[in-house]
């Protein structure tokens, strides 16, 4: 076939549901002619039908010019039998994912197009490698992963199976990039790579929970205002559905032979097991029953702002925090005065213990991330609660909201950065993708405001790599080892991209 820019093919889909028709309604605003088959009845039918639907709307919106919208429709063609798709120069196929029922389908598809024609999978989960296996044209199968709904989601992955040809790849990169889209390489692996990318964010949420360290509403709250995500973990996996992250999450767990990065936690699936599924079920970790009032994530304000405190290990950022709210800054520990601290990685206990400092009066701040708008406190067991008071009531009176948390070794953000940062050093490592691939895969795949090289460059590798040995050391749970991708660029002190 020749180049997809310039000459007229012809694409066909097998699966008219959610993802065949969001790929249809790409393909064919971007001039390709489509031809969609489903063994559903009508099925293929309706989503010509949806598509024109939501176009017309888009018309009716003045968002959309009505020959244009007539244009895609008049692109997309439907067959009620899979011979219909025989002059078809690529086929992708949405069906159930299902690895003997694609394998059967394939094996159909290879009967009837033409032997140049490429084959390519939409899977999130299965081996392009094992629907591969067994076909007699290897060489032209590959994955195209679109992303849930397709014509809002920019990325898709492009797949190669063990004997794909370079240019087969080339043409369905140059393909994504006329559906107006965003194509990575990927390498074959459980998840691709952003399902294996995202589990960082959402699992050490999770871990969190689990130590009872915070609240979901508190979590969401900092990953939003510190770290500019737009959804906070939880607030995300109410959206998705946890019959939907769940699955994923064990799925990608059980693939790396129980790699403990990748583990979630009890509650997770005692939320799938209850049908406490997220915002379709109204119940997920958030009510969202009528009238149910989502938990506040602010620490409530008295009148007894601290006005002198002793800094403790004060580096430039803890230092500027004391002379905007007018602390009076202590020489001597006076034996009263609060102790302020910015731990990395520590918590407030190793902190204490390590610089001999008095737990009870010890308040550590998380300054690692935006602190303009909230700051996250934490505490050892046995503080002083009027001690923690003040320093809440110091931080309100500089107009921002405190989130204030149990004892943490890296409090809320710095460890949940530092794993997503680090699980991203980690697919760079395995070579999943090129590394700025990988940060341009999930800030288009899961709307992150950095991709996870992004974040552990904008942190400094040394930081996270702090954070890491600090939590890997403190909990003695592999889950925090640090990639060695990020150890070796720390230690050289060069760009995490460095290849
Ligand atoms: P869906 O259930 O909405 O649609 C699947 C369609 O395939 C149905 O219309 C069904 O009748 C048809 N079908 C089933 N077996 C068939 C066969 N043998 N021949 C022809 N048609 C057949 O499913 P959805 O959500 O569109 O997913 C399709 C594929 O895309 C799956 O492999 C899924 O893993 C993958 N995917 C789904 C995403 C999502 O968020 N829903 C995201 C990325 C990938």
């Amino acid at each position: 076939m020749g180049t997809t820019n310039e000459s007229q093919i012809t694409l066909g889909i097998v699966g008219a549901g959610a993802m065949g028709t969001g790929i249809a309604q790409v393909a064919a605003t971007a001039g390709v002619r489509v031809m969609i088959f489903d063994t559903r009845a009508d099925a293929a039918a309706k989503s010509r039908n949806d598509i024109a639907k939501r176009l017309q709307k888009r018309v009716d919106e003045g968002k959309l010019k009505a020959e244009d919208a007539e244009a895609t429709v008049a692109c997309l063609n439907v067959t009620d039998r899979i011979e219909g798709l025989g002059d078809c120069d690529v086929v992708v196929e949405a069906i159930v994912e299902d690895l003997d029922v694609k394998r059967a389908l394939f094996q159909k598809l290879e009967e009837i197009v033409r032997e140049d024609a490429i084959l390519a999978s939409n899977t999130s989960s299965l081996p392009i490698g094992a629907i591969a296996a067994g076909l007699k044209h290897r060489q032209r199968i590959a994955g195209l992963h679109f992303f849930n709904p397709v014509p809002l989601m920019r990325l898709v992955e492009v797949i190669p199976g063990p004997e794909t040809t370079d240019a087969v790849i080339d043409t369905l990169v140059a393909l994504g990039s006329r559906f107006g889209r965003d194509p990575v390489v990927v390498r074959d692996t459980p998840g691709f790579l952003v399902n294996l990318g995202g589990r960082a964010y959402t699992t050490e949420a999770l871990a969190i929970l689990n130590e009872n360290v915070a609240t979901p509403a508190q979590i969401d709250a900092v990953m939003r205002d510190c770290c500019g995500f737009r959804m906070g973990p939880f607030e995300l996996m109410d959206l998705t559905g946890i019959d939907v992250n769940f699955p994923v999450t064990r799925f990608v767990h059980e693939s790396f032979f129980g790699d403990p990065r990748l583990r979630s936690t009890p509650f997770h699936r005692y939320l799938l097991e209850t049908g406490q599924l997220g915002r379709k079920t109204g119940r997920g970790f958030y009510d969202y029953g009528a009238g149910a009032q989502k938990p506040s994530a602010d620490a409530a304000g008295t009148d007894a702002a601290a006005k002198a405190v002793v800094l403790v290990e004060p580096g430039e950022r803890l230092k500027a925090l004391a002379a905007e709210l007018g602390l009076t800054l202590l020489d001597k520990d006076d034996g009263v005065a609060p102790l302020l601290a910015a731990p990395l990685g520590e918590d407030a206990t190793a902190f204490a213990t390590r610089t001999k400092s008095d737990a009870r009066r010890l308040v550590a701040l998380d300054l690692s991330f935006d602190t303009s708008v909230r700051i996250t406190l934490m505490t050892a067991p046995g503080f002083d609660p009027a001690i923690r008071q003040s320093v809440v009531d110091a931080l309100i009176g500089s107009g921002r909201a405190v989130t204030a948390i149990a004892d943490s070794p890296g409090f809320i953000a710095q460890r949940i950065v530092a794993m997503v940062a680090n699980l991203g050093c980690e697919m760079a490592q395995m070579g999943l993708a090129a590394p700025h691939d990988i940060d341009k895969a999930m800030r288009l795949g899961l709307n992150y405001p950095k991709g996870p090289l992004e974040f552990a460059q904008s942190v400094g590798p040394s930081n996270v790599l702090s954070v890491l040995r600090a939590m890997q050391s403190l909990t003695g749970d592999d889950r925090y080892r640090p990639s060695q991708w990020l150890r070796r660029r720390a230690a050289l002190d060069v760009a995490v991209w460095t290849e």
